[in-house]
Parts: C-alpha cells; sequence; structure tokens
C-alpha cells in the first residue's frame, strides 16, 4: 500500500502540473528518428537473420502455416498404460465423446495382430478426426524382444511417413510395472519423444478406480493440447483472427502474474483470487525447483491451469471441436536467465539446456513463449522454425538490461533485436535507469522501435516497455500491453517496483491515462435488448470502468444530437434496428464488411493525432456476420465443398445480407429465398448465388431449391433472418431428404426456440440459436472497444441466463 500511495503522490507532483495525457507521453525524440534508423540498421545482425518485406513475412507463415490447422486425420496416442489406468485407451474415447463422434470416430489400437487391417484403414481414408490410433507399449502388452524396433518403426512411419498428430502420454513410472518401466525408458527418447509434437502427464490420475474427479481434468487437458494443435497459427501483427492474435491476448490493459514460487502447489490457495485481475500466468521456469525434469514441468503447468479453470472468468474461449473450451487460463512460459533478471544459468551448457526447456514449453501447448533475444542466433531461429511450423504458441521476444544504464539508441535497438525481424508475435524490455528523470524512456524507446520496424514493413505487435526497480514504477502504468504484475494476495513482499493491476488501473484513472467511456446500444423499442446485461458483465469481469447503457429513439438524428453522443466520454454503441443504414451517414470511416453488407452494428469513437490535435473519427464496423460465421465455421470446419454445398438464405433483410455475407466466407454457394422475390434478387446480386420464389420441391418457374442443387448439389445449411411470427417452416421434403443433414441456423433470440427450431431438432439437424449470434456478435465489439481478448464465458453465461428467463 505504501509503494502506491507514494506512487500516486509521485505521479500527481512530476506530472500533472504539466498535463498528463496521451499527448503528453508521446516521445521528445521522434524527430531524431532518421539518426536512430541509421544506428539501429547498422547493429541489426544481433540474432543473424536478414530483414524481410511484410508480404515475405505473411507468405512464409501462410506457406509454413502449423501443420496441424484445419487437421481432419487420426489422432495418434504413444505411450505405456498401467495396468489398471488403461489412460490411453480411456483418453482416446473422452474425444469421440467429447466432439459427439462415436459414429465418425473408432479407437484402433494397433499391436501385434491385426496391422494390416490398421493400415488398410488408414488408406482407404476410412479413418479420420476424431479417430485414434493406439500405439501402446504399457503394461497390458507381452514383453518381446522386437517390442522396441517395433514399436520405433510404425510410431516413425505414423508420424514422419503419415504425418499424423502425435500425442505422448507420458504416465509416470511409479504406477508402471517393473518391465514396463524398463521398456518406456527404452522407448521414450527415440520414439515417444522423437515422433511426438505434444506431451500430456499423468502422475496417477485415473489409477484408482472410481477416481473420477482427477481423471476429469486429465481428459480436459487432452482436449485442450488438441485444441492448441488445431489452432489457427498466430500471424505477427495479426488483428483479424480473434482465436489467436497477441494483439487480443496481450491486448490494452492485460495483465499477467509472475508466479514466483518454487513449487506451484504454493500457488493453489491464491489462484481463486489472482484470476479476478490477470489475463495470464506466467510459469517462471528458472524459478522452480523441479525445472529439470520434463515430466514434472509439464505437469506442474497442467497442475497449475487445473487450479485456474474454475476462477478463470476473463478468458477467451478457445475453439474446440463446434464449441469452445472457456475455462483456460493462458500461460506464459518463460526459462529466465541469471543476467536478465533471473536465476537459470547463462553459461553454454546453460543455455543449450534452456531452449531445450523452451521447446519442452512449446510440447506443453502453452499459449506464450517468452524467448531471450540475446543467446545463440542458429539455436534461436530453430527453435522459431520449429514454433511456426508446428505450433500455435505465440512468441514473446524479450530482453532485460540488468545493473547499468544504456542510451536511447541501444535500447531502440533491443525492442528491434526482440522483433526477431518480424517473426515475433510481442516484444518486451526491460530496462534499468538510475534516476526518475528518465522514467520514460523504455516507453520512448519501445515507440520509436516500432515506428522503425513500420517504416521497414515489419508487422504491428504489442510492445511490452518497462523500467525494473521501484524507481520504474511509473513505467508499469504507462505500459498498456500485457502488463506483469504481483498480487495483494500473495503473502510476501514483491520484487521491488512490482505493481499489482489494480493499484495499476487505479493510478490510470486517478490520472486519466484510462477514462471512463460511455456506450449504449442505439434502437428502437429495445427493453428487450440483453446486450446491456452482456456488456456490462464483460466490462466488469475485465475490471474496465466503462459503462453501457440503452439509447432508445425512434430518429437516429435525436442521438446524433444528443449530449451523450457530442460527449468525450462516448466510446462507442451497438447499432440495431432500426437505425444500422440510417447511422452510415454519420460514420467517418466504414470498414469493407460493413460497406459490403450495407449497413453498421457497432460504433467505434477514436481520438486520432493529426496536424497537431485530437480529432474525434467514427468508425462503423459490421460484427453481425461474425456472430454467424464463427459458430459455423466451427461446425463446418474442413468439410465445405465449394463447387457443390450450398446454403439457403431466408429474408433479405440487413441480416440476411451479413448471412450472405458470411456464408461467401465460410465457402459455401448461395440461395435466397424471400415472400418478395425481387428483394432477394438485390442479394443475388450483392453476392452471387440464386433466388428460389418457392420452398416446395418443384416449382413451375423451374426455380426450386431442388432444380438448384440438381443431382450433385448439397443443401448443407439454411438461415433464416425471419422473425419468429413469420410462419415460414421447413418443407417436409427437404426433412425427409436423404444426405448429410444440413445447420439449421435462426437469428431470432427471443423468443429461445422458435417453431423452424423445433421442426430442425426433431429431425435430428444440428441447430444454432440466435442466442448464440448475440454473444459472438458482442465478443466481436467487446474486441473492438477495448483491443482486448473478451471473457467468452461471462458474455455467454449472461446471455444465456437472460434468454432463458
Ligand atoms: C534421454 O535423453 C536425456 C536428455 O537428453 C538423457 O539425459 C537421458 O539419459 C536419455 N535416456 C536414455 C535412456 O537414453
Amino acid at each position: 500500500m505504501k509503494a502506491y500511495v507514494f506512487l500516486v503522490l509521485n505521479i500527481f507532483l512530476t506530472y500533472i502540473p504539466q498535463g498528463l495525457s496521451f499527448q503528453s507521453l508521446m516521445p521528445s525524440s521522434v524527430s531524431d528518428f532518421t539518426n536512430l534508423r541509421t544506428i539501429s540498421k547498422r547493429q541489426n545482425k544481433a540474432i543473424g537473420i536478414l530483414k524481410s518485406s511484410k508480404q515475405q513475412y505473411e507468405t512464409e507463415i501462410i506457406n509454413n502455416r502449423n501443420i496441424f490447422y484445419g487437421y481432419d486425420r487420426p489422432v495418434v496416442l504413444l505411450g505405456c498404460s498401467s495396468a489398471t489406468g488403461d489412460e490411453l485407451t480411456k483418453l482416446a474415447e473422452s474425444l469421440l465423446l467429447k466432439t459427439n463422434s462415436e459414429k465418425l470416430g473408432q479407437v484402433v489400437h494397433i499391436k501385434h495382430q491385426g496391422l494390416t487391417d490398421v493400415w488398410q484403414l488408414i488408406e482407404g481414408k476410412t479413418f479420420q478426426w476424431p479417430s485414434v490410433l493406439i500405439l501402446d507399449a504399457g503394461d497390458s502388452m507381452e514383453s518381446n524382444v522386437d517390442d522396441i524396433s517395433f514399436f520405433n518403426e510404425h510410431a516413425r512411419k505414423l508420424y514422419e511417413d503419415m504425418g499424423y498428430l502425435c500425442v505422448y502420454v507420458n504416465v509416470h513410472s511409479s504406477i508402471l510395472q517393473e518391465n514396463t518401466i524398463e521398456r518406456k525408458a527404452k522407448l521414450e527418447n527415440d520414439t515417444f519423444l522423437k515422433y511426438s509434437d505434444y506431451e500430456i502427464c499423468i502422475r496417477d490420475e485415473g489409477f484408482v478406480k472410481d477416481d473420477t474427479n482427477n481423471w476429469e481434468h486429465i481428459e480436459w487437458e487432452f482436449s485442450r493440447l488438441l485444441a492448441r494443435a488445431k489452432l489457427i497459427p498466430a500471424i505477427p501483427g495479426d488483428k483479424e483472427q480473434s482465436a489467436n492474435s497477441a494483439h487480443l491476448t496481450m491486448g490494452q490493459h492485460t495483465f499477467f502474474l509472475s508466479l514466483s514460487f518454487s513449487d506451484v502447489k504454493e500457488a493453489e490457495p491464491y489462484v481463486e483470487e489472482m484470476c479476478q485481475d490477470i489475463d495470464a500466468m506466467e510459469y517462471r521456469v528458472d524459478l522452480l525447483q523441479c525445472r529439470e525434469s520434463r515430466f514434472d514441468l509439464l505437469y506442474g503447468m497442467q497442475l497449475l491451469r487445473k487450479y485456474c479453470r474454475p476462477y478463470a472468468i476473463r478468458s477467451a474461449g478457445l475453439p474446440f471441436g463446434d464449441t469452445l473450451i472457456e475455462d483456460n487460463m493462458p500461460i506464459v512460459f518463460t526459462v529466465r536467465t541469471k543476467n536478465q533478471a533471473g536465476t537459470y544459468p547463462d553459461d553454454d551448457k546453460g543455455i543449450t539446456t534452456m531452449f531445450e526447456l523452451l521447446s519442452w514449453g512449446l510440447r506443453g501447448g502453452v499459449e506464450i513463449l517468452d524467448v531471450e533475444s540475446g543467446w545463440d542466433a542458429t539455436k534461436t531461429t530453430s527453435l522459431l522454425n520449429r514454433a511456426q511450423e508446428r505450433y500455435s504458441s505465440q512468441i514473446l521476444g524479450s530482453y532485460h538490461v540488468v545493473g547499468k544504464q544504456i542510451d536511447i539508441e541501444d535500447a531502440v535497438d533491443l525492442f528491434t533485436q526482440c522483433r526477431f525481424s518480424g517473426r515475433a508475435h510481442g516484444v518486451k524490455v526491460v530496462l534499468s535507469i538510475e534516476s526518475e528523470a528518465k522514467d520514460r524512456m523504455a516507453y520512448e524507446a519501445g515507440l520509436i522501435a516500432s515506428e522503425l520496424a513500420a517504416m521497414d514493413g515489419e508487422p504491428d505487435i504489442p510492445t511490452i516497455s518497462l523500467i525494473l526497480g521501484e524507481v520504474g514504477q511509473f513505467s508499469r502504468v504507462i505500459n498498456f500491453a500485457f502488463t506483469p504484475v504481483t498480487h495483494q494476495s500473495l503473502p510476501f513482499a514483491a520484487a521491488p517496483g512490482q505493481l499489482t493491476a489494480s493499484e495499476i488501473l487505479t493510478v490510470r484513472l486517478l490520472t486519466g491515462l484510462l477514462t471512463k467511456q460511455q456506450y449504449c446500444i442505439l434502437g428502437h423499442n429495445i427493453a428487450y435488448s440483453v446486450s446491456p446485461q452482456m456488456h456490462g458483465a464483460a466490462f466488469a469481469a475485465t475490471k474496465l470502468p466503462h459503462e453501457y447503457t440503452r439509447f432508445d429513439v425512434s430518429s437516429v438524428e435525436d442521438f446524433i444530437e444528443s449530449e451523450f453522443f457530442k460527449s468525450e466520454d462516448f466510446g462507442g454503441a451497438s447499432v440495431t434496428i432500426p437505425h444500422k443504414q440510417s447511422i452510415m451517414p454519420y460514420v467517418d470511416v466504414i470498414t469493407d464488411a460493413a460497406k459490403a453488407i450495407g449497413s453498421v452494428n457497432t460504433l467505434l469513437v477514436k481520438k486520432e493525432f493529426a496536424n497537431d490535435e485530437f480529432k474525434r473519427v467514427i468508425y462503423g464496423y459490421n460484427t453481425d456476420w461474425l456472430g454467424i460465421y464463427r459458430p459455423l465455421s466451427r461446425l463446418l470446419q474442413n468439410s465445405v465443398d465449394s463447387e457443390s454445398d450450398y446454403a439457403l438464405i431466408l429474408g433479405a433483410g440487413g441480416t440476411a445480407r451479413a448471412a450472405a455475407y458470411a456464408v461467401s466466407k465460410l465457402g459455401l454457394k448461395c440461395i435466397y429465398y424471400n415472400r418478395t422475390p425481387s428483394n432477394a434478387a438485390i442479394l443475388a446480386d450483392s453476392f452471387g448465388g440464386s433466388v428460389v420464389d418457392t420452398l416446395e420441391e418443384h416449382s413451375d418457374s423451374g426455380k426450386s431449391v431442388c432444380d438448384i442443387l440438381g443431382g450433385k448439389g448439397s443443401l448443407r445449411l439454411i438461415i433464416s433472418t425471419l422473425p419468429a411470427t413469420s410462419n415460414v417452416l421447413i418443407p417436409e421434403w427437404m426433412l425427409n431428404s436423404d444426405g448429410i443433414n444440413p445447420i439449421l441456423f435462426d437469428v431470432c433470440y427471443k423468443p429461445y426456440s422458435t417453431p423452424l427450431l423445433e421442426q430442425a431438432e426433431k429431425a435430428g439437424w444440428r441447430v444454432v440459436r440466435g442466442s448464440e449470434m448475440l454473444w459472438e456478435q458482442g465478443t466481436g465489439q467487446f474486441e473492438i472497444w477495448t483491443e482486448r481478448g473478451a471473457p467468452y464465458g461471462i458474455m455467454k453465461n449472461t446471455v444465456l441466463k437472460n434468454c432463458l428467463e
């Protein structure tokens, strides 16, 4: 508390008289760019990777896409099960259950017999995700001289020749039988580790019969690993792929907690409170007693996730199958070396093992891997290559200057070095200073380095700029992205200068660095709207001070002329019926999606600095299409044939346009039906596709759905944008037709269920309700307004609670 009072006073005394604002935080040395640029060019060989243009980065990343992105083939489990636990088989079966795919998936054991059958299955392509192949050398195996080479050869074939996603299920030797322990020791290095990318560790969960409490988390962890493996790769500077963008993970006013315990178990009592304030946990490997044991390190990380799960309310969802994992606390995996404010040995041997530890972090499916930027260039490059080719982890390039003050040119170079020539997703540089007068140095150097990078066409990535110690406290206040913090619930004094997230937010609020913004839903007759509850809950969970209200007017001009709109505090709005089009003349910048759809459902106010003054600019987005696109892309993943798959869109209003836009992004062809066909024809003009004049199987005009599908097409999707009262029903012939059932998406969210949804559910179709669209487009709005990940579970549950009532 003392440090905090001191800090507030300090900031008021030092900065308030000058008038503290973003403007006063602009670096004084921006004008020295050219000079800095030359210096930085000269010294920029630090990690020995040549600069390439922005375009090259992008092609490189797309070509080397994480090989498991969009993965649709079987999963392979390698390892040794215990006699009573039968861990590999249990995990395999859990996957089929969780993906609702008992029908599609199979679990096959590769044993001595039946092998030919297994390869036939594989070659016949009947064996696909979420099927599981098990290569178990565990207790149930007869030990046999050929065992080792048998397992080695088959693992190699599956991993190298087939390119399958292989997971090593590492069951602790303490629950294995004597001969299995021996076999495991022989197989571990050259088979299990060599031929797998991920690893899950099991100590004794599932060993004791009916101890389902413990086992549940192992199944969860297995799902999480597979979800990470299949996740879209993180692209540096990417601001759109919200499932894995550093821009949101390391977003504005996000915090991570540096765990300084030597045993992760000691953290358990504090986790509940800590999770209220932070967005990620830093797993400081160098501080852990067990740092030399791969099993213990990975297992410890699993424990940490397990402790956090019930409280991980700020987490953005992690897509898995057709749902999301909502209770995952992201982990930053860090091995801090001695000369960088850590404890890991930094001699040659230490650095070699440090790189090995980092690769273990990748095997554990970490969200963020902290890579110190000052070490061996070859080792660094090979780690970055491996991460980029096979994993979805984000790379945080880091450097800590301890015990000496460097000048700003060198500081800029460090930031540049940490970008790994555009391969890092975020950078973190921590400096030391001698006097408080320099406490903006890290901030300024970070800003300059970002400008230089932009001039070189490098991606715009989150920058964490800090100064060590109490003298650097202010640097933590003005560092908005992913600030490392301590927590008030922890019993020991934090490292000098460490502040808590709530201290930092309080100071930002008091000094006007963070101001309370007003948001609203703009519409007419919107008393029913659930948006105020949903966004209110999201702001509360992320500890942002903003407010969200209803603004109910019949004419959009009443809004534009209101004090609310004109106020300095106006941060943005959700826009709904009937104002989605009429608001457009008042928007300064309309995004491409909103232009194509022809309506705006989200306003964002930005204060932009130009010609020596701040100007208010209103941006207009459309997130309605995201609300349709996201759930459907999870349900349809990888199974769309853009030649023969169709979507039928009912209705021709604004939401139908968003639906057509989403369908075009999903790669299906569109069929439109509307009572007034001429309105449907306008949609077909904008987005392509065909109009039908009836939903009956046949039509005299030759323009029925059947006619368009012909013999070859298949109807994969029906999206209804009609009101619940429209009386339009799915015709019998569609309900009874052969082939894959279509998915029915009804955008109505009140009532919770509609006649269409009931019909489809009765026929056994997959359905998506309007409530899901509501929270999915809402998370999109939240991300636009706050530039950080949305608390997915909170938003979803608030909508469901209010829709089900
Ligand atoms: C496996 O590799 C590790 C690390 O390289 C080594 O310490 C260990 O002795 C190896 N085990 C066997 C059985 O070869």
